[in-house]
């Protein structure tokens, strides 16, 4: 079946694997991709698209109701809002922007889709709502928020928001709560990226605090067969964990990628721990998986060799990334938290 889909944030990391996703799986379904092109999205990543007439992007704040209407008023049978500041660290020095976009941005969407009566909405959110687990215990969507970052605390108020127009209105909405995402396109702020491409040149490797953090990766693709599961087939007005069941030491995942890459451990560089840094994640994904059937499809080492690859594969990709503003911005945070690091 034809089926016209708006999917926000597709310029970014998760939102472009999740078009290729879509566009390779149904390839009759209208994709209109709305994404500002903030410092995080790149039309590079939709390359492969280009001249697809089943693709089309349009460049927009979520946040903008006045240009948002047209869209929602030609009719659109669903939409899968992905568009956010996502950075933990940008959120601690820019909090206001996480505020205007993630939340504000949010509500502008939920109303318009309730007006313009869109059957499916689904909001793509993170298991960092439910803030920090101690060395036992899991996420399961029954736990209350906890958020404890900027970031994590504008994307929980976005989810209450969501859950209001469904309490409230009746509005068919559904919510995504992934754990941390690796895989191709990820912009080289994040851990996995950041680690690949600092080590392929010889730049020290930022490890924040003792590196004992821990995270529950999950490779984008498979979070994008969640998506798509949820959004086709989940119940409305329910919460879906997604999660792969991955949990590693941040210092871990680095000295992964220095074996890899065939580098030296000396390149690890202990700077000083981001403030309220969150110790652990884990996600218990029995909810979907017993619903909907969804199972990862890569494991970590075969996602990771994959991951390591496409960087290696694609340098001038996040070369071209890497130099300009990105750079400014990198001493500006890392400058910050200098202890060893220069
Ligand atoms: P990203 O930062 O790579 O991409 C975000 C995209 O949103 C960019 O293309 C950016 O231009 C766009 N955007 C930002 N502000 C906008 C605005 N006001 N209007 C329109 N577009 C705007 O983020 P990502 O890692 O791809 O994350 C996508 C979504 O998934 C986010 O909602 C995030 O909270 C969630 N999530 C991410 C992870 C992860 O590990 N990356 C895990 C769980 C959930
Ligand atoms: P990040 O990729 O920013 O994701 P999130 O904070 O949303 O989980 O960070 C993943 C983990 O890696 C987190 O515990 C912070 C840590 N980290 C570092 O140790 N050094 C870095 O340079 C970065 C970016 C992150």
């Amino acid at each position: 079946m034809k089926k016209r889909l708006l999917i926000t944030g597709g310029a970014g990391f998760i939102g472009s694997n999740l078009i290729h996703y879509l566009a390779n799986k149904y390839p009759q379904y209208e994709l209109l991709n709305l994404d500002l092109l903030t410092y995080a999205g790149n039309l590079e990543n939709l390359k492969a698209l280009e001249g697809n007439p089943n693709y089309r992007f349009v460049k927009g704040d979520v946040g903008d109701r006045q240009f948002l209407e047209p869209y929602f008023a030609t009719g659109l049978d669903g939409g899968i809002h992905l568009a956010a500041e996502s950075h933990v660290d940008r959120s601690i020095t820019q909090p206001d922007i996480f505020v205007q976009t993630n939340i504000l941005g949010t509500q502008a969407l939920l109303d318009l889709a309730r007006k313009y009566k869109v059957p499916r909405f689904l909001q793509v959110s993170t298991d960092e709502v439910y803030g920090s687990l101690g060395e036992t215990g899991y996420f399961s969507e029954t736990k209350p928020l906890a958020p404890n970052s900027p970031y994590s605390a504008s994307k929980a108020s976005a989810d209450l928001l969501v859950l209001a127009a469904y309490h409230t209105f009746g509005q068919p909405v559904l919510i995504t709560r992934c754990s941390n995402n690796y895989g191709p396109f990820q912009f080289p702020e994040k851990l996995i990226p950041l680690m690949i491409s600092n080590a392929l040149e010889e730049k020290p490797l930022p490890v924040y605090g003792d590196g004992l953090n821990v995270r529950d990766w999950l490779h984008v693709k498979d979070h994008c067969q969640g998506i798509d599961l949820v959004f086709h087939g989940g119940r409305v007005g329910e919460v879906y964990n997604i999660g792969g069941n991955n949990e590693y030491p941040n210092i871990d995942i680095v000295k992964l990628i220095i074996k890899a890459l065939g580098k030296s451990e000396s390149l690890i560089t202990y700077v000083k721990d981001r403030p309220g840094h969150d110790r652990r994640y884990a996600i218990d994904a029995t909810k979907i998986k017993k619903e909907l059937a969804w199972a990862p499809e890569y494991d970590f080492e075969r996602g990771m060799a994959i991951t390591i690859n496409w960087y290696l594969e694609n340098q001038v990709w996040w070369q071209t990334i890497k130099s300009g503003a990105y750079q400014q911005y990198y001493q500006k945070m890392y400058g910050q938290r200098e202890r060893s690091f220069s």
